[in-house]
């Protein structure tokens, strides 16, 4: 069979003729592209997905249940130190390594370009979301007299404006060979009606697949061979868009060290049962997050003996991995979550179509998802005023407005 014949067998398989039609209206060149593209979509996966919408991550009759963490406040001075010794000890090793997630869209933000391209005005100057990361880095390094590997993932969507920032603004002063870009994966859109879209460069339309696409992205891109030939042992991997993120904090390594665990992540506690915040528990019986539109009532406003929310855990997308912990989620799947977009598309004509509503089901994977992989993580709460301050929208809530007074009013703290 040859490759053509193969790609339509697989569009016809998955009720695509349109894209079949589509094929005779192209250049040879033009068509050739379509071909591999079809050969190296995972179309099946997706045609399932939509096929099976209305059964996707409902919670059912899952066991959810609370999950233990450590709060910052309550340690002993004598824990304090003793964790943050372990800490240190391997970031003055070398052994520490920071991944940056920068390949959304930042819709909701509607900056025109990569979110860490977004400049901020704050009590110490304007800066770029990541020159703000930068300087933690260079911070720490001063402190620690390393230098530590960054790795950023960006998609295609944004990876080449990414890199030319970085290349126009010197990366900011960090040594450009300790920097690396890996770009996530991709998946396709499907219509509402369960088709296929042609985008404008005439191939079917792909968007990046969620940050759990990171795991296997960074095995693809050599990532994790390079970080190994580093003698990289911990890895922080966090959002590009909380100002405040405190990506080198050896005491959430000491903790997970001394728990005996190769994942955790950090938290802040939930400031009433309504906040529209994941949160973390267990589900049935693994470490998960789950979305505030999942978890019951009841459960929400459940209480201990002190009075604290028992789900009042809220992820603030701050994680950090043992080495094995990445190769060995790296090998997994995971299940893609639903979101309805709204997307251009060429019609059968060739013509440019912009939808007035949402048009299109936009599969994405979640870096938590694969924290069921492990039966156990350490959680770490930390004061939300010291390191939350997200930038989500262009107004309101968790808005440059709200991130850079949290930033400004922690300045004046010190
Ligand atoms: P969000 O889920 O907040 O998405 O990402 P976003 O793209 O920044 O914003 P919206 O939802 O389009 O408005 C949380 C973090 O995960 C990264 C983002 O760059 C951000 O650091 N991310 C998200 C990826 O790296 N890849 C993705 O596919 C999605």
């Amino acid at each position: 069979m040859s490759k053509e014949e193969k790609a339509i067998e697989i569009l016809k398989r998955f009720k695509q003729d349109h894209v079949v039609d589509w094929m005779g209206k192209l250049t040879e060149n033009e068509k050739d592209r379509l071909i591999e593209q079809v050969l190296n979509l995972n179309i099946e996966q997706v045609i399932d997905l939509y096929n099976n919408l209305s059964k996707t991550f409902e919670t059912g009759d899952k066991k959810i249940e609370k999950i233990s963490a450590i709060d910052m406040n309550k340690l002993e001075d004598e824990e304090f130190i003793r964790y943050k010794k372990i800490g240190e000890d391997i970031i003055r090793n070398g052994e520490y390594a920071v991944v940056t997630m920068a390949g959304g869209q930042g819709t909701r933000l509607g900056h025109s370009g990569p979110k860490g391209t977004f400049k901020v005005n704050l009590d110490n100057g304007e800066k770029y979301l990541f020159q703000i990361i930068v300087e933690s880095l260079q911070k720490a390094n001063e402190k620690y007299n390393v230098v530590i590997p960054w790795y950023i993932m960006t998609s295609e969507e944004n990876n080449n404006q990414t890199l030319a920032f970085l290349e126009v603004n010197n990366y900011f002063g960090y040594p450009k060979n300790k920097v690396k870009l890996f770009m996530q994966g991709k998946a396709p859109l499907i219509s509402t009606n369960g088709k296929l879209l042609i985008g404008k460069d005439k191939l079917i339309k792909e968007a990046s697949d969620g940050n759990g696409s990171i795991y296997k992205s960074l095995a693809k891109d050599g990532v994790l061979e390079d970080m190994k030939n580093k003698n990289i042992k911990w890895i922080f991997v966090g959002g590009v868009d909380n100002i405040l993120l405190k990506i080198i904090d050896p005491l959430l390594l000491g903790i997970t060290i001394s728990e005996g665990n190769k994942i955790a992540s950090k938290s802040v506690k939930k400031i009433n049962p309504k906040e529209r915040a994941g949160v973390f528990c267990k589900i049935d019986g693994k470490p998960s997050i789950i979305e505030y539109s999942e978890l019951p009532e009841e459960m929400s406003e459940e209480t201990d003996s002190n009075g604290d929310l028992v789900y009042g855990d809220v992820n603030i997308l701050s994680h950090l991995y043992n080495i094995e912990a990445l190769e060995k989620l790296s090998t997994k799947t995971l299940p893609y979550h639903i979101a309805e977009k709204k997307s251009d598309y060429l019609d059968e004509n060739g013509n440019l179509i912009t939808p007035e509503g949402k048009n299109v089901y936009k599969f994405e994977s979640f870096i938590f998802d694969a924290f069921s992989y492990y039966n156990e993580m350490s959680i770490l709460r930390v004061k939300r005023e010291d390191e939350f301050a997200p930038i989500k929208n262009a107004e309101g809530n968790d808005s440059p407005e709200t991130a850079t007074k949290l930033y400004n009013q922690k300045l004046k703290k010190k």
